[in-house]
């Protein structure tokens, strides 16, 4: 799969390195362009760097950079029908958290992209946990579930898949709405890293 990431810091870096290693195909791209860039992404298997027009046309975009530079980020890029995994968080830049509105973090991201399919992953857990257990072995319902959120239901499925690449378990939530209110910072999923099984019976305890 042709994977765009954009931002390449603890999180975005973690992530095209990790999906590099999978055998996915990872273009990164970052506030500073390709020559800035690739002498990072150098020792990174299957990464190379980009500029933000290379992020169209991947079949998975994952956004991680900081929430608040979103519309700068994202300016002019069209990402209609690309599968948008969101990945950020709505900090300030002094770590306050952001009142996001009705929507939440990533109805606002949605709204930056008419026509984007965009599902809400990766984040719910620290970069490092990317790390350390993607090597694991243990069945699927024992691995580190991956909460996940999104109105579409094709396009979640298809980022679980590549959950399940990296090592770990897709958890479904339900929709946009239900990542805002238990995915976002100060909600009940948010930097909980359990087993899948243990955290899909949180989710029910938290829906039903
Ligand atoms: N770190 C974690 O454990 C963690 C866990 C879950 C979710 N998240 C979320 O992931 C996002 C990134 O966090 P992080 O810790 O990886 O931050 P970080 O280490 O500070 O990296 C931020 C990245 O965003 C890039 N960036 C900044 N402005 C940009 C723009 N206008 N256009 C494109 N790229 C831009 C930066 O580019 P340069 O490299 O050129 O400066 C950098 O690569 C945040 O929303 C955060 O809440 C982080």
């Amino acid at each position: 799969m042709r994977v765009a990431v954009i931002g390449a810091g603890r999180m975005g870096g973690t992530l095209a390195r990790l999906l590099g290693a999978h055998g996915h195909e990872v273009v990164v791209t970052a506030a500073r362009g390709r020559e800035e860039l690739a002498p990072v992404v150098a020792g990174w298997p299957g990464v190379v760097a980009g500029e933000r027009e290379d992020v169209v046309g991947s079949d998975v975009v994952v956004l991680a950079f900081p929430w608040r530079v979103a519309e700068e980020a994202l300016a002019g890029l069209d990402l209609q029908d690309h599968v948008v995994v969101d990945a950020t968080n709505p900090f300030s830049a002094d770590y306050d958290i952001v009142d996001t509105g009705p929507t939440g973090s990533t109805g606002v991201i949605a709204a930056l992209l008419p026509g984007a399919r965009v599902v809400k992953a990766f984040n719910t857990l620290p970069a490092e946990q990317f790390v350390e257990s993607a090597a694991e072995t243990a069945p699927t319902a024992r691995r580190i579930g991956v909460a996940i959120a999104a109105d579409d239901r094709e396009a979640r499925d298809e980022v679980a898949d590549l959950v399940g690449d990296l090592g770990f378990t897709a958890v479904p939530v339900g929709g946009l709405d239900a990542g805002r209110d238990l995915m976002q910072p100060a909600t009940p999923l948010f930097m909980v890293p359990l087993p899948a099984i243990e955290l899909e019976a949180r989710v029910h305890q938290l829906i039903d």
